[in-house]
């Protein structure tokens, strides 16, 4: 196919305004599935991904469109994950690709994530088509919102395709302005050495890894030898296809095209997002440039409830890790939870998802313990450490600063809320760096420690806003700040996995709001239990949980025989998630609660 014939896009969304919505009324209306193989949401494959309605790997498809100009053209759609935990590939499948559309909900404008989005868009130097979707809505407001993208993102919406994805009004206009307004790719030639983008990959248990590739120049062919330039790996071309969106062979592709290929990779690991693929033969002489792998910056400890449970979690894990490369683990022991993963994570989104799918889908109960970020250290001795963990924190006399990860958070909330947002990131030791408005909505920068993200801010941050804030962040670097290393004693025994890093001035605050917590938490025992927080051995708050005197039964006033037994089976099955600490049982949630701040 001439460049000329060729359309490279992705779609930029905010959650929820309707971006998988588009793709399927695409690949409808253009007959690339058939009516009856057509099921809602054809790109969202995982379970996960459909209940929370987020897309979070990368899917493509080429639709075959017969444009009004009487030639047909190949359009290639990726689809990128709309979480900023995986800014990194959104900005590569973004880089594969010459132009975005950029789905706008007519009834809510602009929002922190489309903001995110269609700047990364910019940046890979993208032609930006508008697209105001849900207009079927009473609600839809296209001409204010029209001036809010030209006001707050600066560039032109006069000529905005109206659409409702939902009812297919305006699809065709679609589709006619992706063939007019968007670019073809830039350049190629064929018969030079190969040079292909790694945009993605991913493991599919009939086919083993799969990679999808964006031919920048040179031709890659059926049967070929390839080479990864950045990690050297080299394997023979089994399969190539390209993606309708089930696999369709081809014998080769050229410059500008978009496909798939298998070739005995035997895991996602083998495969870096934004590597380029070449000749064994014949390689190109340089690779594309800006690789960079991705790194966790979030750390938790995932723990079995059920110790005999730890192979298995041990095989969920590894498992996992075949399909998911920027997700790292090593094993850890833990005095209080035995043995375990220290696992780390591009952000919260992700850990969540990995935390989910190990539960669900390997049915194994787990203790998360309190998410960490990575700090660095810097010793009186001159060396310099990563602390992953809070428990592997030396001795507070042996260091001489530590610095934290900051993140610059952008927050788009209705005036009314403004004042309980800035309460809430003020509260979270934020800076604040800039405060517009885009329309009726005010816009707000933060300078904010990763560390006061990484837990519930976002749950706060829905709460005082009743949800109707959206909020996006990137990482900006690492900063100097008073940190110390709070321990949790339960019962006068370090619990390890409650202990965290905090801010000293705050330490006694939240040392206080743990402990009273956690009182809440741990049902009462036979005998007295003392909670405390200590930083370096010195008591900063404390607790006490009194003693158990009455059985649990008597409050079921003697006779009913099968009521005290349901009971008495109802704490049996409640102990199940329980650990045992030392004397003390602690139930799986409090490792969780307890770090809730309200
Ligand atoms: P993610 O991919 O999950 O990030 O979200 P998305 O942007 O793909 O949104 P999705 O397509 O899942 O649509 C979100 C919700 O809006 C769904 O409930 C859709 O049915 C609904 N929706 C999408 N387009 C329209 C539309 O044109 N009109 C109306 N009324 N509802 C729509």
């Amino acid at each position: 196919t001439p460049l000329s014939r060729i359309r490279n896009f992705s779609i930029v969304a905010h959650i929820d305004h309707g971006k998988s919505t588009l793709a399927d009324r695409l690949i409808q209306l253009t007959g690339t599935v058939a009516e009856r193989d057509m099921k809602e949401q054809m790109l969202d494959a995982m379970d996960i991904e459909r209940e929370r309605g987020i897309t979070i790997k990368a899917n493509t498809v080429r639709i075959e469109y017969p444009a009004k100009d009487g030639q047909t053209y190949i359009l290639n759609l990726i689809d990128t994950p709309g979480h900023v935990d995986f800014a990194y590939e959104v900005s590569r499948s973004m880089r594969a690709v010459e132009g975005s559309l950029l789905v706008v909900d007519a009834t809510q404008g602009v929002e922190a994530q489309t903001l995110a989005n269609v700047y990364t868009a910019i940046d890979a130097n993208h032609e930006i088509v508008p697209v105001l979707n849900k207009i079927d809505l009473p609600a839809a407001e296209p001409e204010r919102v029209k001036e809010q993208i030209e006001d707050v993102i600066g560039i032109d919406a006069s000529e905005a395709c109206l659409i409702s994805a939902k009812t297919g009004i305006g699809i065709p206009d679609v589709l006619e302005a992706i063939v007019k307004r968007l670019p073809p790719p830039h350049s190629g030639d064929p018969d030079a050495p190969l040079k292909a983008m790694l945009v993605d990959s991913w493991y599919d248990s009939y086919l083993g890894v799969v990679v999808l590739v964006r031919i920048m120049d040179g031709t890659l062919r059926k049967g070929d030898n390839i080479r990864m330039m950045r990690t050297g790996g080299k394997y023979g071309v089994d399969k190539l296809a390209v993606l309708k969106p089930a696999m369709t062979d081809v014998k080769e592709l050229g410059p500008g095209e978009i496909g798939v290929f298998t070739g005995s990779i035997k895991q996602v690991r083998d495969t870096r997002v934004g590597d380029t693929i070449t000749h064994d033969k014949r390689p190109a002489d340089k690779a594309l440039p800006g690789f960079k792998p991705s790194v966790p910056v979030v750390f938790c400890g995932l723990f079995p409830v059920d110790a005999n449970e730890f192979e298995d979690l041990r095989d969920a894990i590894e498992k996992l890790a075949l399909n998911d490369a920027s997700f790292t683990y090593e094993m850890e022991t833990s005095a209080a939870l035995g043995f375990g993963f220290r696992c780390g994570f591009l952000g919260l989104l992700h850990l969540e998802v990995v935390r989910d799918r190990l539960e669900r889908e390997y049915d194994i109960d787990l203790i998360t313990t309190a998410p960490s970020v990575v700090y660095h250290l810097f010793l009186k001795d001159g060396t310099q450490l990563e602390l992953h963990n809070p428990a592997d924190m030396p001795d507070l006399s042996t260091v001489d600063h530590i610095e934290e990860p900051r993140i610059k958070a952008t927050i788009l909330v209705p005036d009314e809320y403004l004042g309980d947002v800035l309460k809430l990131c003020q509260d979270r030791r934020g800076i604040q760096l800039d405060l517009t408005y885009a329309g009726p909505r005010a816009m707000v920068v933060y300078d904010l420690p990763l560390n006061e993200v990484v837990f519930d801010f976002y749950d706060r941050l829905k709460s005082v806003t009743k949800g109707y804030a959206s909020f996006d962040y990137q990482m900006e670097g690492y900063r100097e700040d008073n940190l110390v290393k709070m321990q949790v004693l339960v019962n006068d025994e370090p619990v390890d996995a409650l202990s965290m890093m905090v801010h000293r001035d705050r330490a006694e605050m939240r040392g206080r709001a743990m402990c009273e917590k956690l009182k809440d938490l741990i049902p009462r025992h036979m005998f007295k239990i003392p909670i405390q927080a200590a930083i370096g051995g010195k008591v900063i708050a404390r607790e006490t949980l009194s003693a158990l005197r009455k059985d649990v039964t008597a409050k079921c006033y003697g006779g009913d025989a099968t009521r005290k037994k349901k009971l008495l089976e109802k704490q049996k099955a409640g102990k199940k998630k329980m650990r045992q600490f030392g004397k003390v049982e602690i139930p799986q949630e409090a490792f969780i609660s307890a770090l809730k701040m309200d």
